[in-house]
């Protein structure tokens, strides 16, 4: 049947010219050529009228399966010209899809961090507002007003780094205490009363070892107000320490030197571990030493721009490493700026 074999050289040329078609406009033109209105398939399944009417129905059949047979090329085409290096890989099996994806990486936040976060929500809710200050410091700031005098022993208690400055300019320290950024929001809103925190880093040039770091952070509270007292100050901690620590927990202040509060207290909270009764982590006194506390001298509020005759006020500062060490039996200091991501992964 000289239809049929039309038909199929006209389909063995297509496919041939079609592997060979590159390019979105060739594929087109292709399309036109052989599958459009006026194209060959067209033109030559009109001389389907001029043959027999039993054998029609069958040629007909077999131009509809060469028409699909055609587009399902050229769908084949067009996808290989397009996906070309992705499907070649695909089919040399070298994309297994059945293989899991990657799984993102997650950070976490750091454990100092997260009992920084506990801390902030805690005095939050307390009304005080969170405040950062300079980590490079005139030693001024640092010490002098402070109420540090110049060479006085007080000094000796941090161990200071200073930052090399041009000759007969102001020395300048990394800070050593958080303490410094009470003077920066005094004077920021003196004579309005003030509540707020000042977390933060702080340098102290020390032997580096299981408990002290060169770097560490703290955490410094501080309240101005009329009328405020000490028994403000151990209500406020009380509560912090209930929070922090757990219900129950108690706070002892013992008595301290600071040069900036008078009176200064060492602040102890009963020992969480064993509720007070004695272990090894508190060294079986019941009582765990977690910062340093006191009425604002009034040189410090009088630098800050407040009047101490009408102005009082409470500050304290912590050691944000010491209380995660203790709250998660951690042993030694050095793990929280090792980077070690044993340590990092197990806090979520
Ligand atoms: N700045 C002290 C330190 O680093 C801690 C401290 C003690 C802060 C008493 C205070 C305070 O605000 O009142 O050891």
């Amino acid at each position: 049947m000289a239809i049929a074999d039309d038909l199929s050289a006209l389909q063995k040329q297509a496919l041939s010219a079609l592997a060979e078609a590159e390019g979105a406009e060739r594929l087109a033109e292709w399309k036109t050529v052989y599958l459009g209105k006026k194209g060959q398939l067209t033109q030559l399944s009109r001389s389907l009228g001029a043959i027999a009417a039993e054998q029609r129905p069958a040629a007909g059949q077999a131009f509809n399966a060469a028409r699909e047979a055609l587009e399902a090329a050229l769908a084949d085409r067009e996808a290989r010209v397009r996906y070309g290096d992705q499907l070649n890989a695909f089919e040399a099996d070298q994309v297994d899809i059945t293989m899991p994806g990657r799984q993102p990486e997650v950070g976490r936040i750091h454990p100092v961090n997260q009992t920084l976060r506990e801390i902030f929500d805690i005095f939050g809710d307390m009304g005080f507002q969170i405040w950062e200050s300079p980590e490079v410091e005139t030693d001024e700031l640092n010490y002098g007003l402070l109420n540090f005098p110049p060479d006085h022993p007080a000094r000796d208690m941090q161990d200071t780094f200073y930052v090399e400055t041009p000759p007969g300019t102001e020395p300048v320290v990394l800070r050593t205490h958080t303490s410094a950024g009470q003077i920066h929001a005094m004077r920021r809103y003196a004579p309005e009363p003030i509540r707020v925190v000042l977390p933060g880093k702080c340098y102290r040039n020390e032997q580096v070892s299981y408990r002290s770091e060169v770097q560490f952070s703290q955490f410094e509270f501080l309240a101005v107000g009329r009328n405020i007292t000490l028994a403000d100050m151990k209500g406020t901690l009380g509560a912090m320490a209930e929070r922090l620590f757990g219900p129950g927990t108690k706070v002892r202040l013992r008595p301290s030197y600071f040069p900036f509060t008078e009176p200064s207290a060492e602040m102890d909270v009963s020992c969480f571990l064993c509720s007070g009764k004695g272990c090894r982590i508190c060294k079986y006194s019941g009582w765990l030493e977690i910062g340093g506390c006191g009425m604002v001298h009034p040189n410090v509020l009088r630098n800050g721009g407040y009047d101490p005759a009408e102005f009082s006020g409470f500050a304290g500062g912590f050691g944000p490493e010491r209380i995660t060490i203790l709250k998660y039996g951690i042993d030694d200091i050095r793990w929280f700026l090792s980077g070690d991501e044993r340590l990092l992964e197990q806090f979520g």
